[in-house]
């Protein structure tokens, strides 16, 4: 199989959380102790996913290229392409077509954040799995908000409809979609929905159609977080700030990925690590070369 390659995508500066605050990135904000953006990456690192897309707006890229550079500093290779208008999450796969160059491809939404026992181990898994798609469907309380499946009595997946007024059950899409190499021709083929948008959901019909769409159930066990309110906002950082000060350990954290990874050296860690004089981010890295 030919390796596959990430997407994050991240467009919409100020978003509908900050609509008059022009020229600050939501995903350049940070969830507690870390850019939003650092969770996203972090999901493609651990799906051993090291060349990356970033999709941002033509105004927003030199933010994420400064804060980001060229991802060598974490063993990954960034690359960044630019979306003049947001006009739909599947229009990703034609702003990402010629990077992606006929390779299979992980796209994450720039502000999505997953956590959970085994995280790992089901991102690795739909890494290696070549053909079709991978999505995952998560029990969630609002789901008229995302992307919902509908199940037949048997539990098989017959339908994926965008924000339904009457959700056919409460599992949604989660940001995180494992597709192969054909979702750019696919992208193309289809239509615009009533809000204008190049809808994801119109993308993954096109894979169910063909029988070629898993739906993996990510359980209880996992957290799956978005930042589309005020209030979820907020609840991400509470939560990332309750889990990391009882564990002591970090999540989201790039540089520990790529260190234990394998990708970059001690010493380059600990030149990292300094970058953050003295504060707990910072002392966590150092922590790390001691373990
Ligand atoms: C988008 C997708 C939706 C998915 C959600 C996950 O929604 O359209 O299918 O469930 O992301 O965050 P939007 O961000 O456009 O509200």
């Amino acid at each position: 199989m030919t390796q596959r390659k990430g997407l994050i995508l991240a467009g919409g500066t100020g978003s509908r959380l900050f609509p008059i605050t022009k020229g600050i990135s939501k995903q350049l904000m940070p969830i507690y102790d870390k850019p939003m953006i650092y969770y996203p990456l972090s999901v493609l690192m651990l799906s051993d996913i090291r060349e990356i897309g970033v999709i941002t707006t033509p105004e927003d890229a030199a933010q994420f290229r400064g804060l980001l550079g060229d991802g060598s500093q974490w063993g990954v290779k960034l690359t960044y392409l630019e979306q003049p208008k947001p006009e739909g999450l599947a229009q990703a796969y034609l702003v990402g077509e010629d990077f992606l160059d006929g390779h299979p491809s992980a796209m994450v939404l720039g502000d999505n954040i997953f956590f959970g026992h085994g995280l790992p181990e089901l991102l690795k898994a739909a890494n290696v799995r070549d053909a079709g798609g991978t999505v995952f469907g998560y029990h969630v309380a609002d789901p008229e908000r995302y992307g919902v499946v509908g199940m037949d009595a048997q539990g098989r997946v017959t339908e994926i409809i965008e924000k339904p007024e009457n959700p056919p059950s409460s599992y949604a899409i989660t940001g995180l979609y494992f597709l192969d190499e054909t979702a750019p021709n696919r992208a193309r083929s289809i239509k615009p929905s009533p809000r204008g948008e190049l809808e994801i959901t119109s993308l993954l019909e096109t894979y169910l159609t063909d029988g070629k769409l898993t739906v993996e159930r990510m359980g209880r066990g996992f957290a799956w977080l978005d930042t589309g309110t005020h209030g979820s906002l907020l609840d991400a950082g509470n939560f990332v700030r309750t889990l990391q000060s009882r564990q002591g350990m970090q999540t989201g954290c790039p540089e520990e990925i790529a260190y234990l990874q394998g990708w970059i050296s001690a010493d380059n860690l600990r030149a990292q690590a300094a970058h953050y004089a003295k504060n707990d981010y910072g002392s966590y890295l150092e922590g790390l070369l001691e373990d």
